[in-house]
């Protein structure tokens, strides 16, 4: 197991859940990260012998990712692994059970039935072994998740605590977003970072792929916007002067991802039963995609170089047909790579002044219909939702976009406080949580004067424990609340390292309040 799981799973598992639990007595199958529903500790537990076989039974799908969890079992010294029927003691099995018997589980144990049982399991440690029972390979990996966790804090050679959980899911979103244009991480990273998120049973990544200053996803049949789009002189007057004699020009920072590793990305992800969310940032925060081709920018608002100062910028691009054949050129390719749902498609601060003073957008918006400034974003969502309900994709976009009229199926992700949340609900749209501060990961975490570098104001672990994910109004709205997320904006965040340092234990709290 690589050492920054185990640093985090080691921090983690002495973290009070919920801080009315946390007491001296916790066992190992009382630190679970998020909390389980429902856990009684029962008389005897289990003896494990020196290698333990686990059986997925029907779940086969699951072969792959049990063997992954038996590989970070074995990390405690016994060994760990997948093996078929009659192939040898199998100490932990899985059965596939129908939603009415996992019901009745909840039932019998005077639990109210989970809305979200697809997600559900039950995991009952006894002196035969362990059995984990779902109705959907989700929950038989939640199920091992959590016997993952139980092990995971239990001295080597330690018998397994007797217990029965039966648990699930609140919300069908929980989420983190990571900002991998201002600053890129490996692929291999993001696959780890997704591993960290699906051993929280966190299940939506969300990927803000481009923005200002970079354009990170390779799209073929318009390369430029990778292949210069990506590329820039890093942040800072350091890096300007650092001028490369073999060039005469300032090197350069960058790089994008290949449809080929995001394929892989993906993949992986679905492995650990994380969707993978593109964000696609439009109309502003474009000037990436303006730098590599000026024809999608407003006349007369040309872009030299891929810029590198943070802050909102005024270019948008402009409303063209040929910009909008563009965007279902991207598009097109963004739905092949990405199986999900939803598309994100940004739509945050939007500065409108390049438009309101070209004469060429305003003779558009006559062409379109369009009354207002303020119509020319949501001209954007509406077309764009049009194109995607071809491949049966639905647009969540920041709050911004519910500035006019959605189509219907549109969904808003809340980041200026909750009330994009609250009004998108009021007019009937899905709606999650992400708003800043309190689910902004690239927040100090501490005061301490030797704290990597973050936006001011301290989010501590307590802070986001104590956020409410239904504040309000939205209590009675909660059938339109899909979830929460916490989001790593990465201007200040330049190494990778710092990525996982600004993520966790902080997101083991939005777990928790997803959970
Ligand atoms: C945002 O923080 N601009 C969504």
């Amino acid at each position: 197991m690589n050492r920054l799981i185990v640093f985090c799973v080691c921090f983690l598992a002495i973290l009070p859940h919920n801080p009315a639990a946390a007491d001296s007595t916790r066992s190992s199958s009382n630190s679970l990260i998020p909390a389980p529903l429902f856990l009684s500790t029962t008389a005897e537990g289990f003896k494990p012998g020196e290698s333990v076989g686990i059986s997925v039974g029907e779940f086969s799908a699951m072969r792959g990712t049990a063997a992954w969890l038996a590989g970070l079992m074995s990390a405690g010294g016994r060994e760990f692994s997948v093996l078929d029927e009659g192939q040898g003691e199998l100490a932990i099995r899985s059965e596939r059970v129908s939603g009415e018997v996992l019901e009745k589980s909840f039932r019998s144990a005077g639990q109210s039935v989970p809305a979200r049982i697809s997600e559900a399991y039950s995991l009952a440690i006894s002196p035969d072994g362990v059995m984990i029972r779902a109705t959907t390979e989700t929950g038989q990996f939640y199920g091992l998740v959590s016997l993952w966790q139980i092990v995971e804090a239990l001295p080597q050679d330690a018998d397994w605590p007797g217990v029965m959980i039966l648990d699930a899911p609140e919300f069908e979103w929980r989420g983190l977003m990571l900002d991998s244009a201002r600053h890129m991480q490996s692929p291999e990273f993001i696959k780890r970072y997704i591993d960290w998120m699906a051993l929280h049973k966190m299940n939506v990544f969300h990927w803000h792929l481009t923005d200002d200053q970079a354009w990170r996803l390779e799209i073929k049949s318009w390369p430029k916007l990778a292949q210069v789009g990506g590329f820039r002189v890093p942040a800072g007057e350091a890096p300007a002067a650092d001028i490369d004699p073999d060039t005469g020009e300032a090197r350069l920072y960058g790089g994008y991802y290949s449809q080929d590793e995001v394929r892989d990305i993906v993949a992986h992800a679905a492995s650990r039963h994380v969707t993978v969310v593109p964000e696609i940032d439009v109309p502003g925060h474009a000037t990436a995609a303006i730098a590599a081709y000026p024809e999608l920018g407003v006349p007369g608002h040309g872009v030299e170089n891929v810029p590198a100062s943070w802050g909102i910028y005024h270019n948008a691009i402009n409303l063209e047909e040929s910009t909008f054949e563009f965007l279902e050129d991207v598009l097109g390719e963004v739905v092949t790579l990405f199986p999900g749902p939803f598309i994100h498609l940004g739509g945050d601060e939007v500065e409108t002044d390049q438009w309101e003073h070209s004469s060429r957008v305003r003779e558009r918006m006559d062409e379109l219909g369009i009354e207002s400034i303020q119509g020319v974003q949501n001209y954007y969502v509406e077309r764009l939702q049009g194109f995607l309900d071809d491949y049966d994709r639905r647009v969540i976009g920041w709050d911004e976009i519910l500035q006019s009229d959605l189509p219907p199926h549109a969904a808003v992700m809340s980041w200026r406080g909750v009330e994009g949340a609250v009004e998108a609900a009021k007019k009937g749209h899905q709606a999650v949580l992400s708003p800043a501060p309190i689910l902004y990961l690239d927040h100090l975490q501490t005061a301490a004067a030797n704290a990597p570098p973050g936006r001011g104001g301290v989010m501590t672990t307590r802070d986001l424990y104590h956020f409410d994910p239904l504040p309000g109004s939205l209590k009675e709205n909660r059938d339109l609340i899909l979830g929460l997320q916490g989001n790593l904006w990465t201007e200040h965040v330049r190494t990778e390292e710092r990525v996982a340092y600004m993520t966790w234990p902080r997101a083991a709290a939005i777990a928790e309040l997803g959970w």
